[in-house]
C-alpha cells in the first residue's frame, strides 16, 4: 500500500529538499510521483541537459527510504519548443493556435513535439532504468487532459494516415460516412480535414471518427513512450494516470497497454453525492483489469484551485474517500502534491503539507492516515467477481451518442450516473464494462442509452442473455451501426433496432421526444412521462413494475413477444408500454422506453433486485450487516458498503451517525477525530459499531459471501 503524492522538488531551492524527506517521513510517505513538469528544467535549451539536480533528489528520496515514481516529463514542453517549432502548438476548432503559458498546449500528434519528447524520454530511462528508487515509470499526465481534441495541421495530417489506415481506400470511407448527402463526396484522403468550424451540423462519421483518432493518438503516444522506456532496459511497470469515465480516451481499448492502471479522483466536496461520483470511478479502475489492484495516483488533501467555488473537505472525509479507494481494488493513495506551491497556478491548491504548516488539520489528518496505512496488513487483489452487477458503457456509442441532430441532446455521463448511484444507494457492487467484457459472473447487467451497438457486441450480449443474463436495456438503444449510420436490414425488417428486436421482444416506432425537465418554464412542451404497473392480464411471467416517471424520451413500443411491465400512464403515450420484459433462452432482457428520474432508478432497480431468479444471490452487499440493536430499518443509502475479495469496507458519508453490526476482523479504520489529534473511532463491542459522519471501517470477513 503506496502512500504519498507528487513531488515537484524543482519548485523549491534545494535547500528545502532535505526537510521535504524528513517530513515525508513523519507523514509515512512511501512513494512519490517526481518530474511531471520538469521538462525544462532538464533540457533547459535544445542542446542542454540537466540532470544533476534531479540525481540529487532522487538520492535523497532513496535514503529516505521513498520509492520513485518517475515520469517521463512530456506532460508540457518547454517554451522553447514552440518558439522554435511553431508547428507543435495544439489548435482550436477555427485553426487558432493554443499558446505557451499554461501547459498542455502541445499538439501530441506533432512529429516534432514526438522526435523532442522521445529523446527526453530515452535519456531519463537510460540514466534511471537500473536505480533502485524507481519502482514505477509514469508516462506524462492525465494525456488529452486540457486539450481533449486538436484541430492542428499536425491533428490534420496525422488524421488522415488515419483515415486511409482504417479504410484503405476512400471510396469506402465516403461510404461509412455516406458523403452522397450534402454533396460530400471525397476523392481523395488528402480532401478530409477534421471537424473544424462549419456552417451548420457536421458529417457524424466524421465527427465520431476524429474522436476515435483523438483516442488512438493519444494512447500511441503512451506507446511510444513505454516502448522507449522498455527499450532503455527498464523493467519497472510503466503506467498513465487515468481520470476517470474521461470522454476523450477509450479507456477499455488502452487497459491492455498499462501495466497497472492508475487515476486521478477530484469528487467536489460541494456536492453531497459526490461519494457516488467517486466510487463510481474506482469501480471502472477495477473493471478495466479485473482481479488486479489499480492504483490512486492523485486525489487532493483538502480544496481545490480549479472550481468556482473550492469547498474544504470536512474533517475525516479525506480518509473517507482514500479507504473508498482501498475498498474498491486500489492499492496506493497518493495526492497532488506533497508541498503546497508557493506561485504559479495552483498555489491554492491543498497538499499534504499546507503553506500554513504542520499545525494544521490536513498535516493532522495526512500523518495519522499515513500510520493507519502503514499499519494495514497486505490486502488481497479485488476478485474478478466482486461485482454481479455491471453497467454498460462503451466510448464509441459515448461519442456517437452526444452528436448533434438526434431526436433530443442526451449526457451520457448524467444516464450513467442515475442507474450507478440508484445501485450504489443499494449498496450494490457494480462492473462498469464496455458491451464485450459482459461475463458470465454478471447476472444483472444493465446497457443505458447504447446507441451505437456492434453486431459482435450484440451477439455477445444476446448469447450471455440466453445462457440466463438478465438485460435492461435503456431507450435509444441499438440504433446505429459503428459508422454512426442505420444498419441495413438483414432480414428484410426495416426499422430501429435491428440487432436486438429478437432480443427484446418489441417493436420501436418512434422515440417520443420530450422537453428537458431543467428547460426554462417558458419552454411548450411535454416533459415528463409518468408510468404504472402494467395490469395487463395476460403477462403470466412479468411481474407488475413500479410506479415511476421518465423524462426526455418517452419511445413508442409495439410488443411484438415482450410482455409489459409499466405503461405510460398520461402525455402522448398514455396506455403504451413504458417497462418490458421478454424471456430470452434461461435469461430474459427488459426494455425501458424512458429515461428515469432519480427516484424512479431506485424504484426500477428494487423490481431487477427482487426478481425471483436473483432469490439467494446476494446482490447487495449490505446483507451482510445487520443495523445495531438501536435503531433499526435498512442500512442507510449514505452508507457506502463495498467488497474487495473477502474485504469488507463501511463507509459513513451521510451527516449523522449510524450504528451497524459489521462483521470481521478490523483492518483499517479511519475517523474525523483523527484532525483532533488521532484518537480512535467510537465504537462499542461485540461487532456493533458507531460510524460518525465520514468515519469507515475495513473488515476481513472469516468466510466468503455466497
Ligand atoms: C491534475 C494534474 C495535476 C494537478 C491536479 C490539480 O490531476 O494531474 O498536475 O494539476 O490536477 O487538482
Amino acid at each position: 500500500m503506496h502512500y504519498g503524492a507528487d513531488y515537484n522538488p524543482e519548485q523549491w531551492p534545494e535547500s528545502v529538499w532535505p526537510d521535504d524527506i524528513a517530513r515525508m517521513r513523519d507523514a509515512g510517505v512511501t512513494m512519490v510521483s517526481l518530474g511531471i513538469f520538469s521538462w525544462s528544467r532538464l533540457q533547459p535549451a535544445p542542446d542542454e541537459w540537466s540532470f544533476d539536480w534531479l540525481d540529487r533528489v532522487i538520492e535523497l528520496l532513496h535514503e529516505g527510504g521513498i520509492a520513485v515514481d518517475l515520469a517521463t516529463a512530456t506532460a508540457s514542453p518547454p517554451p522553447w519548443l514552440a518558439h522554435l517549432h511553431p508547428e507543435t502548438l495544439a489548435a482550436d476548432e477555427r485553426g487558432a493556435a493554443y499558446w505557451p503559458g499554461s501547459r498542455q498546449h502541445h499538439a501530441v500528434a506533432s512529429p516534432v513535439y514526438r522526435r523532442y519528447g522521445l529523446e527526453l524520454v530515452r535519456r531519463l530511462a537510460e540514466r534511471y532504468a537500473d536505480h533502485p528508487a524507481v519502482v514505477l515509470w509514469h508516462v506524462d499526465n492525465e494525456l488529452g487532459c486540457h486539450l481533449p481534441l486538436d484541430y492542428s495541421d499536425a491533428a490534420r495530417d496525422a488524421f488522415r494516415v488515419w483515415l486511409a489506415d482504417r479504410y484503405g481506400s476512400v471510396d469506402a470511407l465516403n461510404e461509412a460516412w455516406g458523403t452522397n448527402f450534402w454533396s460530400q463526396r471525397y476523392r481523395a484522403f488528402d480532401e478530409i480535414v477534421p471537424p473544424r468550424l462549419a456552417p451548420y451540423s457536421h458529417n457524424p462519421g466524421q465527427l465520431l471518427d476524429f474522436r476515435r483518432f483523438t483516442s488512438d493518438t493519444l494512447l500511441s503516444w503512451y506507446l511510444q513512450q513505454k516502448q522507449t522506456v522498455r527499450d532503455a532496459g527498464a523493467r519497472q511497470p510503466i503506467t498513465t494516470n487515468m481520470m476517470g469515465a474521461f470522454k476523450p480516451t477509450d479507456y477499455f481499448a488502452w487497459a491492455e497497454h498499462m501495466d497497472v492502471i492508475s487515476d486521478d479522483a477530484y469528487p467536489d466536496p460541494n456536492d453531497p453525492e459526490s461519494f457516488r461520483r467517486s466510487a463510481l470511478q474506482r469501480d471502472l479502475m477495477r473493471s478495466l483489469k479485473p482481479g488486479t489492484p489499480w492504483l490512486l495516483l492523485e486525489q487532493s488533501t483538502n480544496a481545490l484551485n480549479w472550481r468556482p467555488s473550492n469547498a474544504p473537505k470536512a474533517p475525516g472525509q479525506m480518509a473517507a474517500l482514500s479507504a473508498q479507494a482501498i475498498g474498491r481494488g486500489a492499492d496506493s493513495v497518493l495526492f497532488f502534491q506533497w508541498r503546497q506551491s508557493r506561485a504559479g497556478a495552483e498555489k491554492f491548491h491543498s497538499a499534504m503539507l499546507p503553506l500554513a504548516g504542520t499545525d494544521t488539520r490536513t498535516w493532522r489528518e495526512v500523518v495519522d492516515l499515513g500510520a493507519r496505512l502503514a499499519a494495514l496488513p497486505e490486502l488481497p487483489p479485488p476478485a474478478v467477481d466482486d461485482a454481479r452487477v455491471a453497467i454498460v458503457l462503451d466510448w464509441p456509442s459515448w461519442w456517437a451518442l452526444e452528436a448533434p441532430d438526434h431526436p433530443v441532446a442526451l449526457d451520457q455521463q448524467a444516464i450513467l450516473w442515475r442507474w450507478y448511484d440508484a445501485l450504489h444507494e443499494r449498496h450494490v457492487m457494480v462492473d462498469i464494462v464496455s458491451p464485450s467484457r459482459v461475463a458470465p459472473h454478471h447476472r444483472l447487467v444493465i446497457a443505458p442509452a447504447l446507441y451505437l451497438l456492434t453486431d459482435d457486441d450484440a451477439q455477445h450480449i444476446a448469447d450471455w442473455v440466453a445462457a440466463g443474463g438478465q438485460l435492461l436495456a435503456g431507450p435509444f438503444t441499438d440504433i446505429v451501426d459503428e459508422f454512426d449510420r442505420f444498419p441495413t436490414p438483414s432480414d428484410g425488417r426495416p426499422g430501429y433496432q435491428q440487432r436486438w428486436r429478437d432480443l427484446l421482444g418489441i417493436r420501436l416506432e418512434d422515440f417520443g421526444a420530450l422537453v428537458s425537465p431543467d428547460a426554462p418554464a417558458s419552454e411548450p412542451g411535454e416533459r415528463l412521462a409518468p408510468f404504472g404497473p402494467s395490469t395487463d392480464d395476460a403477462a403470466p411471467d412479468a411481474r407488475p413494475g413500479p410506479h415511476g416517471v421518465g423524462t426526455l424520451l418517452a419511445e413508442h413500443l409495439h410488443l411484438a413477444g415482450a410482455e409489459a411491465e409499466a405503461r405510460f400512464s398520461a402525455g402522448r403515450r398514455a396506455g403504451d408500454p413504458a417497462l418490458t420484459r421478454h424471456a430470452h433462452g434461461a435469461g430474459a432482457a427488459r426494455y425501458l422506453a424512458t429515461l428515469p428520474d432519480r427516484d424512479t432508478a431506485l424504484a426500477l432497480v428494487d423490481h431487477l433486485l427482487a426478481d425471483p431468479v436473483f432469490a439467494g444471490a446476494h446482490l447487495r452487499e449490505s446483507e451482510v450487516l445487520r443495523r445495531g440493536q438501536l435503531t433499526a430499518g435498512d442500512v442507510p443509502g449514505t452508507v457506502e458498503v463495498a467488497r474487495r475479495g473477502p474485504v469488507l469496507t463501511v463507509i459513513n458519508h451521510g451527516s449523522e451517525p449510524v450504528t451497524l453490526q459489521i462483521p470481521g476482523r478490523v483492518l483499517l479504520e479511519t475517523s474525523a477525530l483523527a484532525s483532533a489529534g488521532g484518537a480512535p473511532s467510537a465504537r462499542t463491542e461485540s461487532e456493533v459499531r458507531v460510524l460518525a459522519p465520514y468515519d469507515s471501517i475495513m473488515t476481513l470477513l472469516d468466510e466468503p459471501t455466497p
